[in-house]
């Protein structure tokens, strides 16, 4: 077992992640909402960073009526400072991260490849590829000093798809997913283990108008699931993300989990 992790000073299992520092981007609605909230019922201390002040609100309320210490912090994590600050807050608070999930991801309407935009392509590069970057390089050093640390990244069957209307999405989630091998195989020597999910959960948004061509994802989303419905975010999703942040993730690295409901079988 490793390292610095003192399991007297903040007792866990090897399957929980009781008396852990995790942060959670984007946490604020929908999946990494649910995310934080299982993680925080199980014990974990959570840092939100959401830069939407009401969702943030909204969701620190929650936290606070679960009663576990919590954190928010508004952030953007398209800008490299704002994800910097945020986690040298986090160190200046708890004194230790040990966890990531790098949820957070800005969103362009649909559209044909050939109406892609510099703004479009640029707003996912930067708040999804560059943000996920951002923060496992403010993560690093503490994590490499504690000689433990557990970054969950987050990719899309879209990109893996390459779904029709989402050419950027697809482009950064799959620049995510790379990024997620290039970090494990850089890190695995400083005991940081760094993983990726695929989730499908998206009962929490409106489904797009027929005839948008993201309504082809969408409906390819939800057909032909073996388990024919959608993920919820805190019974389906968060569970394996709880595994992918705990002692018991420790010998898979630079993996993607598909959390779809078998949805990936079908293609
Ligand atoms: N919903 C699905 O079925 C599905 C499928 C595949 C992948 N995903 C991925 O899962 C993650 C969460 O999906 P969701 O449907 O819950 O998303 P969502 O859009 O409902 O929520 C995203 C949250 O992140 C926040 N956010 C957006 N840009 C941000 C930024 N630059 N800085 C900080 N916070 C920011 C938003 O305010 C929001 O609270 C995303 O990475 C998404 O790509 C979701």
């Amino acid at each position: 077992m490793n390292q610095a992790y003192d399991p007297d000073a903040a007792p866990g299992t090897a399957h929980g992640i009781d008396g852990r520092v995790v942060i959670v981007t984007g946490a604020g609605r929908g999946i990494g909402r649910g995310i934080a909230r299982h993680l925080a019922k199980n014990g974990a201390t959570i840092v939100v960073a959401e830069h939407r002040a009401r969702r943030l609100d909204d969701a620190m309320a929650e936290l606070d009526g679960l009663g576990v210490q919590s954190l928010g912090i508004e952030c953007d994590v398209g800008s490299r400072e704002a994800v910097f600050a945020m986690v040298e807050a986090t160190m200046s608070r708890f004194g230790r991260v040990d966890g990531i999930v790098n949820n957070a991801v800005s969103l362009v309407a649909a559209k044909p490849i050939e109406d892609v935009t510099e703004q479009d392509m640029d707003l996912l590069q930067r708040t999804g590829t560059n943000g996920t970057l951002w923060a496992m390089q403010a993560v690093f050093p503490h994590m490499k000093a504690q000689g433990w640390g557990r970054i969950v990244n987050v990719g899309s069957a879209a990109g893996i798809r390459g779904s029709a209307g989402t050419a950027p999405y697809n482009a950064t989630k799959e620049a995510i997913r790379s990024l997620t091998r290039t970090a494990a195989r850089e890190w695995a020597k400083h005991g940081i283990v760094v993983n990726c999910y695929c989730p499908a959960s998206a009962g929490h948004h409106e489904p797009p108008p027929e005839g948008n061509l993201h309504r082809e994802a969408w409906e390819a989303m939800y057909a032909m699931h073996p388990m024919d419905r959608d993920g919820e975010a805190e019974e389906d999703i968060a569970p394996p993300v709880l595994f992918l942040l705990s002692d018991a993730c420790r010998f898979m690295t630079g993996e993607t989990l598909m959390l779809d409901g078998g949805g990936q079988m079908r293609s």
